[in-house]
């Protein structure tokens, strides 16, 4: 990361830089003493995100998510708090602390069940969902609300800098603050990053139009729209045109909304290759896969996932089933080990999904094992040396997401695995775009095919394995998360007119008027 540091260094120089996120790059996690310590958050956001916050020093804004960062946000005096995790990375966290039950409108009734589902088309439409007056109460109470004190405090950590600002937003939680920031500082550079998959137009009218239409307002305020893939970008301007009537050039990746040019561009999203490896040697992990070791067959296939609905566990589960049942000369000499997390416990879909997941896997162990054999090792825990020790030993691993943003579990797996191990990738995963030709491809929603894919990758070729293998490495090698961050960087520098060319906006927007609740 160190060249990258200095790049992004000198192409910042003239910018204050803020990062706004739900997430803080940092949770609390126990250490061997059982004593609480700082440890760097999980998922792709922060993966992304924590090398350009370090290396800029960039203030990241984030939501105060439970009692404990509320006690934090309280004793940091408004000021950003540093923070040095257990690995010795340092960040500057500047907490919002919504009242507990606006954060809960807004997290747990529209960013997951609402925005999420939505953009990952999650639902039975002719049974789900249904709106009513408490979703718009969310809306108005938790989701607007919180928007407005993320955009208040992004604007405050701005007017403590006496350069132009750079916000960089992140993600579903937060689509109205560029519009909100924009009000108050006409000048600054906006970005704003769309980590998870962009439907199509007709698929966003589900949501009523005064949300979608205030989605888009906001996101449309930023200078630049990032998303993950070709796609994205595309569904975004086919959503500008057809559900806002806006002029877009799909060639130049533009869209034309109240007097300015907004971009919309492709980064997608990977990782840190070099800190992965040297994680990968690091003697927790050495531990973890000397005792996997102990247990693993001659084949294992492996999955790390949060139990997302998104990630199609259970008809992976399913389709593995439906390998043995077609193929019984794997049994005793194929494990599908699946480790995963539980997420989002508030939310009812997600209770009911961990427990559906749990139940189907029992159903099939119950139905296949042996005395001496269990066809599915399910793990419910969060311990990255152990996820990092089972992407080493993987024969195949499986990423079958219904929809999803990248996925980096699939770059990981391919990164550190040194067995040549394949690749069994939904179509519809954003690192599809990127491995697709390398790995075996599957119709997440067909469990025969994915049986099959799985049998295909356990009989392969071991020269052809590795081969592949290798290339998909490489890919990732080159596009890996420096590149994405230079990528946006020089954007930033290309696309966006200097301060003395801008032709400013009212430093006070009028707002829109947006429908039946009202305006911001
Ligand atoms: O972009 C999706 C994302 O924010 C990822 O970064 C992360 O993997 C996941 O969602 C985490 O969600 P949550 O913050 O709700 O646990």
């Amino acid at each position: 990361m160190l060249a990258i540091e200095q790049y992004t260094r000198r192409l910042l120089k003239d910018f204050h830089p803020i990062v706004a996120a739900n997430r803080p790059p940092v949770d609390l996690a126990p250490d061997a003493g059982d004593r609480e310590r700082f440890v760097r958050g999980s998922g792709g956001l922060v993966t992304g995100l924590s090398g350009l916050a370090q290396a800029t020093g960039a203030v990241w804004v984030a939501s105060a998510r439970d009692g404990f960062e509320g006690e934090l946000d309280l004793g940091s005096g408004g000021e950003p708090m540093v923070v040095e995790t257990a690995d010795a990375a340092r960040f500057q966290v500047s907490w919002v602390n919504p009242p507990r039950l606006a954060y809960d409108l807004y997290y747990n009734t529209i960013a997951n069940p609402l925005l999420w589902f939505v953009q990952h088309y999650l639902w039975n439409l002719a049974e789900a969902p249904v709106l009513d007056d408490s979703t718009h109460r969310a809306w108005n109470e938790g989701y607007r609300r919180v928007n407005q004190l993320f955009a208040q405090q992004v604007v405050r950590e701005a007017r403590r800098g006496r350069k132009r600002p750079l916000v960089l937003s992140h993600d579903y939680h937060l689509y109205l603050v560029p519009r909100l920031v924009r009000r108050e500082l006409a000048d600054a550079v906006l970005q704003h990053f769309v980590h998870i998959p962009w439907p199509t137009p007709q698929y966003w009218k589900v949501l009523p139009q005064y949300m979608r239409d205030e989605i888009m307002d906001g996101l449309l305020a930023a200078d630049i729209i990032g998303l993950q893939t070709h796609s994205d970008v595309r569904n975004f301007l086919l959503t500008c045109e057809e559900n806002m009537g806006l002029p877009v050039d799909l060639r130049q990746q533009t869209a034309f909304y109240r007097g300015r040019t907004v971009w919309v561009r492709r980064y997608p999203i990977s990782i840190d290759v070099r800190e992965f490896e040297r994680s990968a040697a690091s003697p927790g992990v050495e531990r973890a896969e000397r005792e996997i070791l102990r247990w693993r067959p001659e084949q294992l296939i492996y999955r790390v996932d949060r139990m997302d609905l998104s990630k199609n566990i259970v008809r992976g589960f399913f389709a593995y089933e439906r390998l043995l049942q077609a193929h019984p000369e794997w049994r005793r000499r194929v494990i599908f080990w699946a480790m995963l997390q539980k997420t989002r416990q508030n939310v009812p879909e997600y209770r009911e999904y961990a427990r559906q997941v749990v139940q189907v896997a029992r159903v099939i162990n119950s139905r296949l094992s042996s005395d001496d054999w269990q066809p599915i090792r399910l793990e419910l825990r969060e311990d990255m040396n152990r996820a990092v020790a089972g992407y080493k030993q993987f024969d195949v691993l499986l990423v079958n997401p219904i929809y999803d943003g990248m996925n980096l579990v699939a770059k990981e797996g391919i990164t550190v695995n040194r067995r040549g191990g394949a690749l069994v990738l939904s179509e519809n995963a954003g690192t599809h775009e990127e491995l697709g030709e390398w790995a075996i491809t599957i119709n997440p929603f067909d469990v025969d095919a994915t049986a099959q894919a799985m049998q295909s990758a356990l009989l392969m070729d071991p020269v052809e394995r590795h081969a592949r293998a290798e290339k998909m490495r490489a890919v990732v090698q080159q596009n890996d998360v420096a590149r994405w961050i230079s990528a946006q960087l020089q954007d930033i520098r290309d696309l966006v007119e200097p301060l003395a060319a801008r032709h400013p906006e009212p430093a006070r927007e009028e707002t829109l008027p947006v429908g039946r609740e009202g305006t911001l």
